[in-house]
């Protein structure tokens, strides 16, 4: 009972005082930008915006420890939050707004990090040179079949890395051991570029698979840039590893989100930031302008996406594919992924 009054009281605070939160974000400008001089407008929070790289920014606050100005950061992966998490740059936050919005797999188990918005990894392939009926999971792709047909990019990109993770959460070190290596073996050519590439390889006829993540697809789909869009539309999603499907665990599936640094100086505001951000208006702008789908449902999601399907995806906690990381990135490297 205190506690609800001490929360209460505190509202009022926010509202009248000349406040400001400070912002990290590994997002580029324009895709949050919006959002946060909307969160201005309604609290009277002022919001000072640094963007940078994911690493670039981890590197900053590590630098600064305790005299970082910054009170939120904003990047992309469980893997990298998990990262700020290990290296003791966030701090543990309590938001029952954010809990009652923010499905639990999505969150932090100790609270230091919440996912903003889901990205699938899903499977691509060439319309026409692949049948989809051919495809049901992530470890049918270490067969014979698909020799020399898939292209994925290096394994020193943590979106592999977390896709590994959950590789070794379902089936086991050992399991995932074979599955990488025999990935390696179908790689259509040594990993190179970054998930576009993947896809324009796919489209130019380098290979019959790209591994990548559904907001690169949609953000060619919807590009004036005819570079961009021809090769995406002569590719189609799988969504593997459905119901049905080998385990049915769920296609892969990550998060971008958000973090209350150790250092911050502003933490009431910084949960309002982040309670804004998961609001169901902030959601679906956020989620359709990064081509990504919302973290809270009943939101509604872009019609590039809707024309992809429903899916049902991985229910594994994400924090799991941050514990597992060190693991994973061992694994790749034995297995040859480079
Ligand atoms: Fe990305």
């Amino acid at each position: 009972m205190a506690v609800l009054c001490l929360a209460l009281a505190a509202a009022p605070v926010l509202a009248t005082a000349a406040e400001e939160v400070n912002l990290y974000s590994a997002r580029k400008e324009a895709l949050i930008k919006p959002l946060l001089d909307r969160f201005t407008a309604e609290t009277g929070i002022e919001v000072n915006l640094v963007t940078g790289k994911a690493d670039a920014l981890l590197q900053r606050l590590q630098s600064e420890g305790r005299n970082s100005p910054a009170d939120v950061l904003l990047t992309v992966d469980a893997g990298n939050l998990h990262r700020a998490k290990a290296a003791g740059l966030t701090q543990a936050f309590v938001s029952e707004t954010i809990a009652e919005a923010v499905p639990k797999t999505y969150r932090d188990p100790e609270g230091h990090w919440v996912g903003l918005s889901l990205r699938a990894r899903p499977i691509m392939y060439v319309k026409g040179e692949v049948d989809p009926a051919e495809l049901s999971t992530y470890e049918a792709l270490a067969n014979e079949q698909w020799r020399e047909r898939i292209c994925i990019r290096s394994s020193s990109n943590v979106y592999n890395q977390s896709l590994v993770a959950s590789i070794i959460a379902a089936n086991g070190s050992e399991a995932a051991q074979d599955w990488a290596e025999a990935i390696v073996a179908n790689m259509a050519r040594p990993p190179k570029g970054g998930d576009r590439d993947q896809i324009k390889a796919a489209a130019a006829g380098q290979c019959d698979i790209a591994i990548a993540n559904t907001y690169y697809l949609a953000g060619m789909l919807t590009s004036d840039d005819p570079g961009e869009k021809e090769p995406a539309e002569k590719i189609a999603v799988f969504w593997p590893n459905q119901p049905g499907a080998g385990d049915g665990r769920g296609t892969h599936v990550n998060v971008s989100g958000a973090a209350m640094t150790a250092a911050a100086e502003h933490p009431e505001a910084a949960v309002a930031l982040i309670e804004f951000l998961v609001s169901p208006e902030a959601q679906a702008w956020y989620a359709e302008v990064n081509g990504e789908y919302p973290v809270r449902e009943g939101v509604e999601i872009s019609p590039v996406l809707a024309a992809w399907g429903r899916f049902e995806a991985d229910d594994l906690e994400l924090s799991e594919l941050g514990e597992l990381n060190g693991a994973a990135l061992m694994l790749m490297d034995r297995a040859g992924w480079r």
